[in-house]
């Protein structure tokens, strides 16, 4: 099982990334970052601002974002864990970049979130519009903290269904 797993994680500040490699550590996935192009700085995720980078893009549907490298192949990859900062009640923009630039069909997706408080809300709803319908698409779950116990609990159950499905 282990190998046909990938964890992919945009973080901006660290967290969704702690929590992305405990995910990656306790299930023996791969790992992979999605790095903007252009990295974001702080002024650029000031939310208090409609004129920063993060808002503009967050206004904007149609932003996408550039991922700094992407010669990932996700070709090897039963199932793809995404996680991601909440922005604005949704997963930053670059979580579509990303959706886009590779061919899902017929692999697995999990989403997780990571938030100031708020849930997963409509955010993985939003990106499951983004991939062709013959995806199997999880319901999303939100991990604040790279903690073994919950990380466990929210993604022990779904993986071990794959792995059944898949007969390994
Ligand atoms: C532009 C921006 C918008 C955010 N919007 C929300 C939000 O709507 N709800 C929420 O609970 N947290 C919100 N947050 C907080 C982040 O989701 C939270 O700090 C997250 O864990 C950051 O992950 P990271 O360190 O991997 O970037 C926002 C943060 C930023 C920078």
């Amino acid at each position: 099982m282990t190998n046909h797993i990938l964890t992919a994680v945009f973080s901006a500040g660290g967290s969704t990334r702690k929590v992305g490699k405990a995910i990656s550590d306790i299930f023996c996935t791969d790992f992979y970052e999605i790095l903007p192009r252009e990295p974001y700085t702080a002024a650029d995720l000031n939310w208090l601002s409609k004129k920063s980078r993060s808002s503009v893009e967050m206004n904007d549907p149609s932003a996408r974002p550039e991922i700094a490298e992407n010669t990932l192949d996700i070709s090897s990859y039963d199932t793809i864990i995404i996680g991601y900062p909440i922005w604005w009640g949704l997963a930053p923009r670059i979580i579509e970049t990303f959706l886009e630039s590779h061919d899902f069909s017929g692999k697995r997706i999990i989403p997780f979130c990571t938030s100031g408080g708020s849930g997963i809300g409509r955010s993985d709803m939003e990106l499951h519009k983004n991939v062709s319908p013959d995806v199997i698409w999880e319901k999303g779950v939100q991990i604040n903290r790279p903690n073994e116990k919950t990380i466990r609990k929210q993604l022990g159950s779904v993986l071990q269904q794959q792995s059944d499905n898949i007969g390994h």
